[in-house]
């Protein structure tokens, strides 16, 4: 599945129709994290079956609907529930509202996941700031930007990696961690396609190569994002401490994942909240 920027203006356009402020921040929320969005003031809830060309989440815990309104006075456009690589979208579907949000205006990109914490400091309920990632599915050719060259009007896709997550959000999210009295971690975002877990072996592997924390989302999304010129923050909510051994007896389940989202919920918010009052 493909698109064209006129499938992306199109829906833009539907959007647009119901909307009375432009949103100058995007947000994806990942598993459990979806009630953030009910924090919104003056929200208009549009189901992703609204918007031409948008995949559905087919996956509990992640419901469909774009909802636009104002959080601590800046207006969001918040993606609640995420499509995904595993459920048999294409890079591009999965991408496709952060083209839309794009289209819509929103020139900050505010994503964040439920990941397994690589890194043995973390535990579930931790949060994580994303200043690097690792994208497997990008090293076997799944990467959003993959596509004709020709239509020239588009900038560039040989994009840079090194400032990806934008040091002035981090800065600001820190900040934000701060005045709510939470522990911050900082680290690197592992993607691997899923649906299944890690095994041990796996798990062992990508914290020797530098990861801290491992999910199936996000990079996809911060690709397209820094493509249309956003500035991305990212943030990982730790749901469970990735498995080393093999003679561990308990297995990670979607279950566990979606109970210590809950509990990151407020932690969270409380982290994007500071961000976008120092936005404001
Ligand atoms: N691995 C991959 N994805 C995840 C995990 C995990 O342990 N926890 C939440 N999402």
């Amino acid at each position: 599945m493909m698109f064209t920027r006129t499938d992306y203006q199109a829906a833009a356009a539907v959007v647009r129709e119901r909307i009375r402020t432009a949103p100058k921040v995007g947000m994806i929320l990942g598993s459990g994290l979806n009630r953030l969005a009910d924090e919104l003031t003056d929200p208009i809830s549009i189901p992703y079956a609204d918007i031409p060309g948008c995949p559905e989440s087919t996956v509990p815990g992640h419901a469909g609907r774009l909802v636009i309104g104002l959080l601590e006075g800046v207006p969001v456009a918040v993606q609640k529930g995420r499509t995904h690589l595993y459920e048999g979208y294409t890079p591009a579907q999965i991408t496709f509202l952060v083209r839309v949000m794009a289209e819509l205006g929103a020139e900050t990109l505010i994503v964040t996941n439920a990941a397994g914490g690589l890194n043995p400091a973390f535990k579930a309920g931790d949060v994580m700031l994303i200043n690097d990632h690792i994208n497997f599915p990008g090293m076997s050719g799944m990467n959003p930007l993959i596509g004709s060259f020709a239509d020239t009007s588009e900038p560039s896709k040989f994009i840079g990696m090194v400032q990806t997550y934008d040091v002035p959000l981090r800065t600001a999210a820190r900040a934000a961690a701060g005045q709510a009295g939470m522990e911050l971690h900082e680290g690197v975002y592992v993607c691997l396609s899923g649906p299944n877990y890690e095994t041990p072996a796996e798990v062992r592997f990508l914290r020797m190569i530098g990861g801290d924390a491992v999910g199936m989302s996000t990079v996809h999304e911060v690709l397209v994002a820094r493509h249309a010129g956003m500035r991305v923050l990212g943030m990982s909510g730790i749901t469970n401490a990735s498995i080393h051994s093999i003679d561990h007896h308990v297995e990670v389940s979607h279950a566990e994942v979606l109970d210590a989202a809950a509990v990151l919920v407020p932690r969270m918010s409380a982290i994007v909240r500071g961000v976008l009052r120092s936005m404001a």
